[in-house]
């Protein structure tokens, strides 16, 4: 395939909308969630906004932002990640949808609890313990947390559901919920964090009890076609090899619930989207997503890393994989849309330029992009 079949391919296929609930994204390519740390005192800032505008203004279909705390004193561990809780934080997050609006784009704010993963005396709120589905982290250790009672359990439930009310009537077009990398609604989809017996743990189906109770309450809080994403992994975020589900029936276990529960589409979290799930299938974790749920899902994971995107790229390690393989796979409906990180903290341009088939002007990643919000 030459490359100006390419650009014409890739401006057919990924110029197609896509429609998750009540919203018709315009293309297929979304934004994928980073998080940043560039919002003092947890207030996102007129460069959030601008940051997150130029990539709108660029092309992307469908941004989804950095991870943001819900309204827990145990949510987070971090001054400079936006909350999603607080008068001065919110109208931040108001100007940060609107001026992406502004330029014709679609923003969805990723609500997150980081559960296990905090530690002690951590800001905003130093004295909130570490509470996580049995107290255990992610690399197996005890005592440094606690197990959430019930009234935990019910209390975050809430602070979801109030996120995604707070969402919709700040202007947001939907939301996302963070249950991937090893946080804390992950901590209960995962057998390695999550120990218990009272019907929060054990088989597939009750570990992904708590997070489809919190798909519920935000279904509840919000207006029927507002759309509600769940994002999930394997993967954790310090344990690669990590698995929630040996089988496509185990997924189909944890991810059904969810989908009854009322996600209108899911988001499968993977490093190199074109490695197959299960032995004896070529799809990806997005592809089985699809089969078994029946709803739009987003894949993820290497897409467009490296300069020679375009063809394809052997580089050290795994091969990278070229966009005729990505092209390929929407067009067979393996899956329905594409995130893209890393590449489009490198490149604000890069979903104009991939629309337009101008290959030739993608700038090569460097980590240097992590540590600017241009
Ligand atoms: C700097 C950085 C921050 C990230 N923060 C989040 C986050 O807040 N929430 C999340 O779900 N994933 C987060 N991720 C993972 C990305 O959403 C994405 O899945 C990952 O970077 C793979 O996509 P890529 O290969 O296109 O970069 C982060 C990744 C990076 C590089």
């Amino acid at each position: 395939m030459t490359s100006s079949s390419s650009a014409a391919r890739a401006a057919k296929i990924l110029s197609r909308p896509a429609v998750l609930g009540g919203l018709t994204v315009p293309n297929r390519i979304v934004m994928a969630p980073m998080t940043r740390m560039f919002s003092p005192g947890g207030v996102p800032g007129a460069d959030v906004a601008a940051y997150y505008a130029r990539r709108a203004a660029a092309g992307v279909g469908l941004i989804v932002t950095e991870g943001t705390y819900v309204d827990h004193e145990s949510a987070g561990q971090s001054d400079s990640v936006p909350r999603f809780h607080g008068e001065e934080q919110l109208a931040g997050w108001a100007k940060v949808a609107e001026a992406v609006h502004a330029v014709g784009g679609r923003i969805v704010p990723q609500l997150w609890h980081i559960g296990m993963v905090r530690s002690a005396g951590q800001p905003p709120f130093a004295d909130a313990p570490a509470v996580g589905p049995s107290g255990i982290r992610l690399d197996g250790t005890e005592g440094v947390g606690r197990a959430m009672t019930q009234q935990d359990l019910d209390d975050v439930i809430a602070a979801f559901a109030r996120g995604a009310a707070d969402a919709e009537r700040i202007g947001f077009d939907g939301v996302e919920l963070h249950g991937a990398h090893g946080y804390l609604i992950d901590q209960f989809l995962w057998s390695g964090t999550n120990r218990r017996a009272d019907g929060y743990g054990g088989d597939p189906a009750a570990r992904t009890r708590f997070g489809a109770e919190i798909v519920a309450a935000v279904r509840a809080a919000v207006s029927p076609d507002f759309p509600v994403i769940f994002r999930f992994s394997q993967w954790k975020s310090d344990n690669y090899d990590a698995r929630l589900a040996h089988t496509p029936a185990e997924l189909d276990a944890l991810l059904a619930p969810l989908a009854e529960a009322g996600v209108d589409a899911f988001h499968a979290s993977t490093r190199r989207y074109w490695l197959p799930e299960f032995d004896g299938s070529e799809l990806n974790l997005a592809g089985w997503t699809r089969k078994l749920t029946g709803k739009p899902v987003i894949t993820v994971g290497s897409i467009g890393l490296d300069g020679d995107f375009i063809r394809g790229f052997q580089g050290e390690g795994a091969p990278v994989r070229g966009i005729d393989d990505l092209l390929d796979r929407l067009e067979r409906d393996e899956f329905d849309l594409v995130a893209v990180g890393r590449a489009l903290l490198q490149d604000p341009e890069w979903a104009a330029k991939v629309l337009a088939g101008r290959f030739d002007e993608l700038a090569p990643y460097h980590p240097a992009a992590m540590r600017s919000l241009v």
